[in-house]
């Protein structure tokens, strides 16, 4: 029997097709005048943030936006984030992006509306009392579940490292879940977004300190992902299947906010870190060799997500689940090898062991296991 289960407070959510465009109702509603957007060049010369300046012009309501966001967002735009909201002094930011865009509003957030944190210094799990500015969410990536969990994780490259910080002041958020906002995703970023949606269901699921109510939430995010990644990467504008995806991250952001991740993260935040590949990517590569490593203290659950793949092939019953995620990945043309440094491993590892991701995985890692899935999954160069 379960002994206690607990759950994190999350921020308010709409889920709706086309919501959207309501943006200026809801801020009016509100009685907010004056926001800052954050998103990157990407979303404005795709045209994605055109919904949202409409939205807001007809209500006659103020906005800037703050563009200079990458993937990997660096302390440095954190930094110059804050900078710009002291400078404007907005009611509210409004993020419209991927994770990168989402973490770093939520992330400037924090600093702005705290100015006693310092971003060089200050990372971790903050105390309750600190300030909590609003933030809106828009995810326009189906993976990320940023807007649902109350972490941003930021990469400082001095160190390097991906270094999280979280906690109550992170959730003043209502996330507009829409995944008409989806619909012009590329194909690669798809299927990598896709793929991280995935993992974090599945490292939720595996995680011991996951429960009943979370393996259910998870699984059901996994069956999602795996029925309807496929459709998405052959007919990008299928609303449907665009529609689970999103709900798939969601779910899979709740479930890892709850009960947290595993080595996939652990090991892959590292490799980001270093060497600034994308984050869906990178945990692909590294998952079938960290299912293979955990499946000796996991065989009836990964049995259970092998299920989810073996019912949409033929003549796979055998397969265990390494296999069936190989054959996913060559059905999805998911076939990117990288390299990483010989010299890189070590360092990569103890920071990989150390990392609270490693925490919550079924198995824990020491140093010579990781050392083994780095040179297994990435291509060694000296
Ligand atoms: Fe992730």
């Amino acid at each position: 029997m379960q002994e206690q289960i607990n759950f994190t407070r999350g921020p308010e959510i709409i889920f709706a097709r086309g919501k959207t465009g309501s943006i200026g109702s809801i801020l009016k509603s509100r009685k907010i005048n004056r926001a800052l957007i954050f998103t990157d060049r990407g979303i404005i010369e795709a045209g994605i943030i055109e919904t949202v300046k409409n939205s807001l012009s007809e209500k006659n309501l103020d906005y800037y936006i703050f563009a200079e966001i990458e993937t990997n967002p660096l302390k440095s735009v954190i930094k110059k984030g804050v900078e710009v909201a002291q400078e404007l002094e907005p009611d509210i930011f409004i993020a419209v992006g991927g994770g990168s865009v989402l973490d770093t509003a939520k992330a400037v957030a924090v600093y702005y509306s705290n100015p006693d944190l310092n971003i060089l210094e200050q990372q971790g799990e903050l105390d309750d009392n600190y300030n909590r500015f609003p933030v809106i969410t828009i995810p326009t990536t189906a993976g990320t579940g940023s807007e649902v969990t109350s972490w941003a994780v930021i990469t400082d490259p001095e160190i390097p490292e991906k270094v999280s910080i979280g906690g109550y002041c992170l959730t003043r958020c209502l996330a507009i879940i829409d995944p008409e906002m989806t619909l012009t995703l590329p194909s690669k970023l798809t299927l990598w977004t896709g793929m991280d949606a995935f993992i974090h269901a599945l490292e939720a699921y595996l995680s011991n300190n996951s429960n009943e109510y979370l393996n259910r939430i998870s699984y059901i995010a996994m069956e999602y992902v795996v029925n309807n990644l496929p459709i998405v990467i052959k007919d990008s504008s299928n609303i449907y299947a665009r529609e689970k995806m999103l709900l798939a991250s969601y779910l899979a952001g709740w479930a890892m906010q709850n009960a947290g991740l595993g080595l996939v993260h652990g090991m892959s935040h590292q490799v980001g870190a270093f060497y600034h590949h994308h984050h869906g990517l990178l945990n692909a590569i590294l998952l079938p060799y960290v299912v293979k490593y955990n499946y000796p203290v996991c065989k009836e659950k990964m049995d259970n997500i092998n299920k989810l793949f073996i019912k949409n092939s033929k003549n796979n019953d055998d397969k265990t689940l390494t296999d069936s995620i190989f054959t996913f990945y060559n059905s999805l043309d998911l076939k990117i090898e990288l390299s990483i440094k010989k010299d890189d491993i070590h360092i990569m590892s103890e920071m990989a062991v150390n990392n609270v991701n490693s925490e919550t995985n079924p198995r824990i890692p020491d140093l010579e296991d990781v050392k083994k899935i780095y040179s297994r999954a990435f291509k060694v160069e000296n």
